[in-house]
């Protein structure tokens, strides 16, 4: 399928689920606003990526809490492919120093906007093109 639409009502702010697109994991979160506080205070020079990696944004948007999220007003909203830019594996949730994501195959350490932080990954997760159909879907692709 191109496209897929993920109902996410049941999602409350600290939950999260991964669904498969074309393949490949993506991980949705609805983060705490603990969580999107923390995000939106690091200062973009201690990023090891500073690029958004964001489909629905230029190329050369950094890669601030909000640009990194589901946008104005839905910042709370994390959507990213599950894959370490490493070499792919899948990181796992609520992990590492930063209680974002963990790469348990070689160190990888994200934090909760999925941005790199520690470790061998080159990149921050890649966030697909995806928006919101209502308040409570998300297409994706
Ligand atoms: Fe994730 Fe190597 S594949 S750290």
């Amino acid at each position: 399928l191109a496209s897929i639409e993920v109902n996410v009502a049941a999602l409350q702010p600290g939950m999260s689920l991964t669904v498969k697109w074309r393949g490949k994991p993506v991980f949705i979160r609805n983060r705490t606003p603990e969580e999107v506080t923390a995000a939106a205070a690091v200062p973009l020079d201690q990023l090891k990526d500073p690029v958004a990696r964001n489909a629905n944004l230029p190329a050369d948007a950094q890669a601030t809490g909000a640009d990194r999220s589901g946008g104005q007003g839905k910042e709370n909203w994390i959507v990213m492919i599950g894959s370490c830019t490493h070499l792919g594996c899948v990181p796992l949730g609520q992990s590492g120093e930063y209680n974002g994501w963990f790469c348990p195959c070689h160190g990888s350490v994200y934090d909760t906007a999925g941005r790199i932080r520690k470790g061998p990954a080159p990149q921050n997760l890649a966030i697909p093109a995806f928006k919101f159909t209502s308040d409570t879907v998300i297409q994706i692709g």
